[in-house]
């Protein structure tokens, strides 16, 4: 392999240029690499950095079976997520929203359906493949904060951006390689002085936005976010959304959310119910 077929260097280590201006870059990685013992193809690495549709999902369908009981939570979904915009979810409570961010997340797979990320399939990831993917591409922010109680605000934030040694050596993806200073991130969610502050001592909304700041921080190239507002007063919630229109001039953003502002600045919207795309 030459210098030049690394990931991390020319387009994949590149952070992708203003919506607009960007050709179509679709990278494929064809050699393997090695992770918690499992050989995975490098497949997934490529830059996010197409004005194109970066995710095409096809058909998600998920299905989740408990006992006898047979919960259809996606019903033949098919979305395109684009790099520069904003797409908000909307939905009732229990129509598949939080699980479609999963399955683009890679958190989870799909029980039918194609999800192609960069021209590479995700929905077929072996657990090991889906762990790189989750890391090198995808910020995401989480229903419950999913904080860790023993760590201040700004240590929470700089975690999220860490990488295994060997992946910092083979440079891949571009999530992380510049990722923001914690305070940096804290403060434009309004938390400046509170990097030094541990979870128990942050009002829930303070939590909340410590969670969006460590997302933020990453500069993933895919950005999700689940309620990300929920818990905040609507003046925070402003500030909240405008961090994540800011987030997506250089990565695709997608916010589950019940706030019909959002709604409003979004680029894209999708209505779900009971499992199906039914407007937007
Ligand atoms: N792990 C699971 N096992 C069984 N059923 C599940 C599981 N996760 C979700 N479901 C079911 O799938 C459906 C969709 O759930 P999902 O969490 O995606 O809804 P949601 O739109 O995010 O709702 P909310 O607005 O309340 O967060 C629901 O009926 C839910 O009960
Ligand atoms: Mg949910």
């Amino acid at each position: 392999m030459n210098e030049d077929d690394r990931p991390g260097s020319g387009a994949v280590g590149a952070r992708g240029p203003r919506p607009g201006s960007s050709p179509v870059v679709m990278v494929r990685r064809d050699w393997d690499e090695e992770i918690d013992g499992a050989t995975v193809p490098r497949t997934v690495v490529a830059a996010l950095t197409s004005r194109d549709a970066v995710i095409e999902a096809r058909g998600l369908t998920k299905v989740y079976r408990s006992g006898n009981q047979r919960v259809v939570a996606l019903d033949g979904v098919d979305l395109d997520i684009v790099h520069g915009e904003v797409t908000v979810i909307l939905g009732p409570s229990g129509s598949g929203k939080s699980t479609i961010l999963n399955l683009l997340g890679g958190m989870d797979r799909p029980t039918s359906g194609t999800i192609v990320c960069a021209g590479s399939t995700v929905h077929d990831l072996s657990d090991a493949g889906l762990t790189r993917y989750r890391r090198d591409q995808v910020g995401f922010v989480f229903q419950h904060y999913n904080l860790i109680p023993t760590l201040t605000a700004a240590e929470n934030v700089g975690i999220g951006s860490v990488r295994p040694r060997r992946a910092r050596r083979f440079g891949a993806g571009r999530t992380s390689e510049e990722p923001m200073d914690p305070q940096a991130s804290l403060a434009q969610l309004g938390l400046g002085d509170r990097g030094g502050s541990f979870p128990y001592e942050l009002s829930g909304g303070q939590m909340q936005r410590v969670a969006i700041a460590r997302a933020l921080a990453k500069r993933p190239a895919l950005l999700l976010a689940d309620e990300p507002t929920g818990a905040l007063d609507s003046r925070t919630g402003v500030e909240v959304m405008d961090a994540l229109v800011d987030a997506a001039r250089d990565a695709a953003v997608v916010v589950v959310t019940h706030n019909e502002a959002f709604a409003e600045i979004a680029d894209q919207v999708v209505v779900l119910r009971d499992g199906r795309v039914v407007g937007g």
